[in-house]
């Protein structure tokens, strides 16, 4: 059997001034090492999912478990990419992304060594010195992605973070994504509204179909990995990419 990496126990969770809850007796487990991804139309929670997981909001009821413990506390033990960049903007490359480091008391020379050992990897070599400002989008959310890395977290959550970027820059993060996550084996939570997106990048897709979400339904991804581009071609995946997309039409509301 597979270790579970994160589970909701009949989760609920309603903002102050709502009316309603955006999560209501949510049940769901992702297993470690899994990529999911999660669609559904905006507005629908996916991100509040997010905030409940990294405990900048807590459940009104229910527990959120972590490798099988209920933790509360559980700011830092998850690394969280928000929708919005927020890379500083006074703060060269290199000082951005030691920026968790920094945090944990990791003292500035050897939070630098650390990233610099990584640059590579992210395609990053050689800009350490720029500005976020002097970046391309598809460098920026390099950055954010490699600051979230650093913060050792074993589960990443990953908001949107490609959805700003032209149609070319996203492909080609999307296969270095999926590069990066086979070699490092971390459990990947991922919101997307690109129906493509997920089927590419996914083992399990949830869709979150109504608000108060109370059941998450799941599709399987039908694929084997390594995947390329072209096996969204296949006759079984053009149809299941058709179905999606008439789950989320149906959601929508003019
Ligand atoms: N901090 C907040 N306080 C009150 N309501 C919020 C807050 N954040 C989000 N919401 C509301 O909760 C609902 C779900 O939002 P969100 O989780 O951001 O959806 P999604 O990411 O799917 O677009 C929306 O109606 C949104 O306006
Ligand atoms: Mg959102």
């Amino acid at each position: 059997m597979s270790n579970t990496a994160l589970e909701f126990k009949s989760v609920t969770f309603q903002y102050n001034n709502h009316s309603s809850p955006i999560v209501k007796e949510l049940n769901f487990h992702i297993n470690q090492g899994e990529f999911v991804c999660i669609i559904g139309p905006s507005g629908s929670g996916k991100s509040t999912l997010f905030k409940l997981i990294t405990g900048l909001e807590q459940p009104n009821t229910g527990e959120i478990h972590l490798q099988k413990k209920f933790i509360k506390n559980r700011l830092g033990e998850v690394g969280y990419m928000p929708q919005q960049d927020l890379l500083l903007p006074w703060r060269t490359i290199i000082e951005n992304a030691a920026l968790p480091l920094e945090i944990k008391g990791i003292k500035k020379r050897e939070a630098f060594y650390q990233v610099t050992n990584l640059l590579d990897e992210f395609g990053l070599k050689g800009i350490e010195d720029s500005f976020p400002g002097d970046l391309s989008g598809g460098m920026r959310q390099r950055v954010s992605f490699l600051r979230t890395i650093l913060s050792g977290s074993q589960i990443l959550l990953l908001d949107e973070p490609f959805s700003a970027l032209d149609a070319i820059t996203k492909l080609s993060l999307q296969e270095w994504l999926l590069k990066l996550w086979q070699k490092r084996k971390n459990t990947i939570l991922f919101i997307t509204h690109d129906v493509n997106e997920a089927l590419f990048l996914a083992d399990r897709i949830f869709i979150f179909k109504e608000t108060p979400a109370t059941d998450l339904q799941e599709v399987s991804v039908p694929l084997g990995r390594p995947r390329v581009l072209k096996d969204l071609n296949q006759t079984h995946m053009i149809e299941l990419k058709e179905k999606l997309l008439e789950e989320l039409r149906a959601q929508v509301k003019l």
